[in-house]
């Protein structure tokens, strides 16, 4: 899927639009659970940056994004801001994390792209890392101004996890309609 929709000006602005009143707290929250204060961080599809900004005051929080829009949007802000611009199929990095999170992000990718992305965070995550990746609750796929939104269940994202990743925990969670999303929970294991 290429870039279309998120890394056009007038797309960007209409995310911005319809995201208002959304973020990641209550996901944040619920993270604290797993990962200790002042670990690092990355944010995969960070868009506007406001979940970065909340990871922020807890953590060493890396932002990274495909779409060169939202980046460049972000930095004229936070000229001093630590951000990669990454696919979050390949994540091609040189750096280490001890976690990752998205929120509302592999919902673009196919489920094979998705297994792909997951094998590429196992790669850059510390020994022991811990995964968060909020995504929409369902079994349906749409494709809607080129960008495809895959759906969710336990059973479903379980399949692409392998041997790479324990699943801690898999919760349903409200945004706009009573459980329409799953946060997933994710332990790194060591592969022999
Ligand atoms: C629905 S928005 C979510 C943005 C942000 N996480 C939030 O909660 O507001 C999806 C984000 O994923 C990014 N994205 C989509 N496909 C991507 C890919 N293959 N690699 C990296 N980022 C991607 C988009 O540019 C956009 O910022």
């Amino acid at each position: 899927m290429g870039l279309g929709f998120y890394d056009s000006e007038k797309g960007v602005s209409e995310y911005i639009r319809l995201a208002e009143g959304y973020d990641g707290t209550e996901l944040i929250t619920w993270l604290g659970d797993y990962l200790p204060e002042n670990s690092s961080v990355l944010e995969i599809g960070m868009g506007p940056g406001k979940d970065l900004d909340i990871l922020l005051q807890k953590y060493e929080a890396t932002g990274s994004d495909f779409s060169r829009v939202f980046i460049e949007r972000y930095l004229q802000t936070h000229p001093n801001g630590d951000i990669l611009e990454l696919d979050a199929i390949t994540l091609d990095t040189s750096r280490r994390f001890d976690a990752i999170y998205s929120n509302k992000v592999l919902q673009h990718l196919s489920m094979d792209e998705c297994r792909k992305s997951l094998v590429a965070q196992h790669g850059l995550l510390n020994e022991g890392g811990i995964v968060l990746h909020a995504l929409w609750y369902g079994t349906d796929f749409e494709e809607m101004e080129g960008l495809c939104f895959q759906q969710y269940t336990k059973k479903s994202f379980s399949r692409l996890l392998e041997n790479r990743f324990e699943l801690l925990e898999a919760k349903t969670y409200t945004e706009m309609k009573k459980d329409d999303s799953i946060v997933f929970f994710l332990k790194r294991l060591n592969i022999s």
